[in-house]
């Protein structure tokens, strides 16, 4: 297979590794969600079919609440520990260990994509990869939700795990279309007290 590994990824699995339990304590429940998110992940649930991936799903709080939703759903991550309580809490969902540079998943396969803020730390040179990725695994006419940081230029900044991206919607935007999503929704949000956020919903267009 191509090498399409990202050199950061190493780095930002030992990262969560080592925060693992601090990061699912403050972050693995939906509870812990700002509203809008979950009704805009709630929504989105509903333009979607399954097979769904929760790519870089972390705890599998999102996973669990996609599966609630009545789609087939299954979570990937980088980290181990993620995934083993992510089982141990929702042992009715399947968990993976892996990248989503180099899924595992036949090309077309999925109904949808959810990578909620699980492209964060791919620099702008490395994120073309897992969006390519996305799409080769996305069948035509299914869709991938992003939940991001939102800045005014694409901009590295020390995240608590971390280097972290902000970027604007119209440059992530941009690399969506160029990797053949149509993207169809934009939304962000500012909050004091919030890193400003960004999400972007897209559709599969076509084959490459
Ligand atoms: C900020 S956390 C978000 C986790 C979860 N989506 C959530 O909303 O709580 C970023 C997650 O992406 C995962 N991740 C980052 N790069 C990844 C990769 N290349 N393949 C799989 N998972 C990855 C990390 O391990 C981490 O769990």
């Amino acid at each position: 297979m191509e090498n399409t590994s990202v050199p950061a990824v190493d780095t930002v699995r030992e990262s969560y590794s080592a925060r693992a339990q601090e990061y699912a304590d403050l972050f693995g429940s939906v509870t812990s969600a700002h509203p809008l998110d979950l009704a805009l992940i709630g929504s989105w649930t509903d333009t979607v079919a399954g097979p769904v991936l929760d790519a870089g799903c972390g705890p599998g709080q999102w996973t669990n609440f996609l599966a609630g939703r009545g789609l087939a759903v299954s979570g990937v991550d980088l980290v181990p520990e993620f995934v083993e309580r992510a089982r141990a809490q929702y042992p009715e969902h399947s968990f993976e260990i892996g990248s989503f540079e180099a899924l595992d998943t036949p090309s077309g396969a999925l109904g949808g994509v959810l990578s909620w803020y699980s492209l964060i730390h791919h620099s702008p040179n490395d994120i073309r990869i897992p969006i390519a990725e996305f799409a080769r695994v996305i069948r035509s006419g299914g869709g991938l939700l992003l939940g991001f940081f939102e800045g005014p230029t694409v901009e590295a900044f020390d995240h608590a795990v971390a280097t972290a991206y902000r970027w604007p919607v119209a440059a992530l935007a941009q690399q969506l279309t160029d990797a053949g999503f149509e993207v169809v929704e934009t939304h962000t949000r500012r909050e004091s007290g919030y890193r400003p956020h960004g999400a972007i919903t897209a559709v599969r267009s076509h084959a490459r």
